[in-house]
């Protein structure tokens, strides 16, 4: 469809997320032929750029960060759409020259011009860019104006009521646009085709067949520059307030009854109001918190989170978290979710694993069911994005031993094309008006609720045995415990050799 004439503006123009994700992503729908026939992208800040002054301090990151790279006519052609206003948020009278900078274009444009603003600046500042745009009287079009919202959504469940009350009074719900950049994976998306586009997975996915799940994000980096932030945040509000719960809806919703954005984020808003609220006993059991200390990440020593920039040589920050969820539903119950998420692991790899029950009765013996193992299927979300199911087997010869093996699908196997970023995906919805795959505010709310009893045990707790894991493992071993004592462990993906 053709899409209106649009005028992107980027608080944050001169910021990191812009040069890393947010211009490489319309560069690259850019260069597709997604981005509508007219659109002019604004990028505000304090410094002062000219036009081309700005063009030319985006050109490097632009092109290394993008998919596509340098294709020289087509960022000439690109650049000529990126302007530049400065603005400071402490003297709102720099909005006028904002608003004169989108008129012009949307005289230019005429009718049905769409104005998005993106707010790529820290929380501190959205109230105030609110209110400014508010005052300026840039978002009155609700049809033709919206706002998209980065993380973090909030610190904690008041205040992000506070920010969704604050902007329920400058927007409607449909114009406001949360970013949960997990959403707009490839793999992730497939999560709704897979489920409820093939028949043969659906019958199964329910307390009867199912055993347990297990959600893991595992990333071998550490907090790298970004300490200023993390020391505020932690494991749990960084990465399972956010993107390991949005995972754990899409695993456990319902079928929406049909693919649109109310049903769907209806049925996921269910999900996390079925997920059993969190006792004190449920946190001393069932929560671990993991900070990690020194080591050596492939033969390069690597500091301790304590020793990290802008980081607090006592902090008691999380760096690993992990926690056992139950979803009180007719189609979980009794079936365990167990979510973990760290910094400096072993492995960087995200995976959905579904492990199912095992057969009703056992016809095998002896050395056939030597290597017995459950069915399970293994969702890898990255940097592999493929989908396994491990099956049990004969393996060839004269005896019947039964080996595990993997019936794969492979996304570069089987389409050679590179998949788009999630960037891409997601601000193309936004210019579409597609809310599917933003966060609704009372799906925010109710994530917030769920992790608030833990965030409050583990404040008030000082953790004495911080650092608890050695950078490059798995994590601390009672990360192991918890899932242990059930009698699972923690699934990983064999290690690809290096090419
Ligand atoms: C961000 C977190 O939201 O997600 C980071 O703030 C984390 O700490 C990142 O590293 C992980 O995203 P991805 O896409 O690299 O898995």
């Amino acid at each position: 469809a053709k899409l209106n004439p649009t005028i992107f503006v980027i608080f944050g123009g001169t910021g990191d997320l812009n040069k890393r994700k947010l211009a490489p992503a319309l560069y690259n729908l850019f260069i597709e032929g997604y981005m509508p026939d007219q659109f002019a992208i604004i990028g505000t800040g304090r410094t002062e750029y000219t036009d081309q002054g700005y063009k030319d301090a985006l050109e490097d990151a632009v092109c290394a960060f993008s998919r596509t790279g340098k294709v020289k006519e087509k960022w000439d052609r690109f650049g000529n759409t990126l302007h530049y206003c400065a603005t400071d948020f402490d003297q709102p009278q720099t909005f006028e020259n904002l608003k004169s900078c989108i008129e012009k274009y949307q005289k230019e444009y005429g009718e049905g011009t769409q104005v998005i603003f993106y707010l790529a600046v820290a929380p501190s500042f959205f109230p105030v860019i609110a209110e400014s745009l508010k005052k300026y009287k840039l978002t009155e079009n609700e049809d033709n104006s919206r706002i998209i919202i980065e993380k973090p959504f909030g610190y904690d469940l008041e205040t992000a009521k506070d920010l969704n009350s604050l902007l329920s009074t400058i927007f409607t719900e449909k114009q406001i646009y949360r970013i949960d950049h997990y959403l707009g994976k490839e793999t992730v998306q497939n999560m709704m085709a897979f489920r409820f586009a093939n028949a043969m997975f659906e019958p199964l996915w329910n307390r009867q067949y199912i055993d347990h799940i297990q959600i893991s994000v595992t990333e071998q980096l550490g907090v790298q520059d970004r300490g200023g932030y993390y020391e505020g945040a932690g494991a749990l509000r960084d990465m399972i307030q956010n993107h390991l719960l949005q995972l754990l809806c899409l695993v456990g919703m319902e079928a929406p009854i049909s693919f649109d954005a109310t049903e769907i984020r209806n049925r996921k808003v269910e999900v996390l109001k079925a997920v059993r609220p969190f006792s004190q006993e449920d946190i001393r059991f069932n929560t671990v918190r993991g900070q990690y200390s020194k080591g050596w990440v492939e033969g390069q020593e690597v500091l301790g989170y304590r020793q990290e920039k802008n980081v607090d040589p006592e902090s008691n920050t999380e760096t690993f978290a992990a926690a056992k969820f139950h979803i009180d539903n007719w189609r979980w119950q009794g079936v365990p979710f167990y979510l973990r998420t760290g910094k400096r692991l072993n492995q960087t790899s995200s995976l959905i694993t579904i492990q199912f029950k095992d057969v009703p009765h056992q016809i095998f013996s002896g050395s056939a069911t030597e290597n017995w193992q459950q069915n399970r299927l293994i969702i890898s979300i990255q940097p592999e994005m493929s989908i396994r199911m491990q099956v049990l087997a004969k393996r060839p010869g004269l005896n019947m031993v039964l080996n595990p093996v993997d019936m794969i699908f492979d996304y570069k196997g089987t389409y050679k094309n590179d998949s788009p970023e999630a960037y891409e995906t997601l601000l193309l919805d936004a210019i579409m008006g597609d809310q599917t795959l933003f966060m609704r505010g009372d799906q925010v709310e109710a994530a917030w609720e769920l992790v608030m009893p833990i965030l409050n045990s583990w404040e008030s707790k000082k953790s004495i045995n911080f650092p608890n894991y050695h950078a490059d493992s798995w994590g601390p071993e009672k990360a192991e415990a918890l899932i242990a004592r059930d009698g699972f462990h923690w699934f990983n993906l064999p290690l690809k050799e290096k090419e």
